[in-house]
């Protein structure tokens, strides 16, 4: 049974829909789930769904990026993890800290990449007027949105889209993904998956 840990900065759809499917014969169960803000509406989610939980509030560490990940590292790796998913994770972790986790830690990131690595996906996806947009699952490697990618998922950009509009519906598709991508992963199965909106 490999041992998942998650880390989430806020609401956590991801990491619910995530800890909701490590059930029954899916070879894998979420030992714990971190945050890097104490107030993450996804921690309380957590707790109700009887994973462990810890937070490590990165405002403490100001600009102390190493310092702030040695903290964020101690309850992370006393829970034992195989494998790491950053899900709605905001805070860029150092080579360092990815070394630790390198080839066992995943990411989503909605876009589409190698498109739109960083922020404001939706936005970008829109003012470039892309007929599609959409979510991807990758290994995390030093190089920010940058590792293989594990699954993706497509949706299709409407006119009078906002980025709001938007994101709703790639998160729909997110929550597909990410457990898809996970359950293969546990397997020791890297092929790529790629959905298109049900
Ligand atoms: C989602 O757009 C996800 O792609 C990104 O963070 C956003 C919120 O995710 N990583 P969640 O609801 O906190 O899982």
């Amino acid at each position: 049974m490999k041992r998942i840990a998650l880390l989430i900065s806020g609401g956590g759809s991801n990491m619910v829909k995530l800890v909701e499917s490590m059930t029954g014969d899916h070879p894998a169960r979420a030992v714990i789930v971190g945050s890097n803000d104490p107030a993450a509406g996804g921690l309380a989610k957590a707790t109700a769904m009887g994973v462990s939980t810890f937070a490590i509030d990165h405002r403490n560490y100001k600009g102390d990026r190493a310092a702030f990940e040695a903290a964020l590292l101690q309850p992370l790796l006393a829970a034992e993890p195989d494998i790491l998913c950053l899900a709605g994770f905001m805070r860029i972790l150092t080579p360092a800290f990815v070394q630790k986790f390198e080839g066992r830690m995943l990411n989503i990131h909605p876009s589409l990449l190698p498109k739109y690595p960083g922020l404001h996906t939706h936005q970008r996806a829109i003012d470039a007027g892309d007929p599609e947009a959409g979510a991807s699952v990758h290994l995390v490697t030093p190089e920010l949105d940058a590792g293989p990618i594990l699954g993706q998922a497509r949706v299709p950009v409407l006119p009078g889209d906002t980025a709001d509009t938007l994101a709703a519906r790639v998160l729909i598709q997110e929550h597909r993904l990410y457990p898809e991508v996970l359950r293969r992963f546990a397997l020791g199965d890297q092929t790529p998956i790629l959905l298109t909106a049900a």
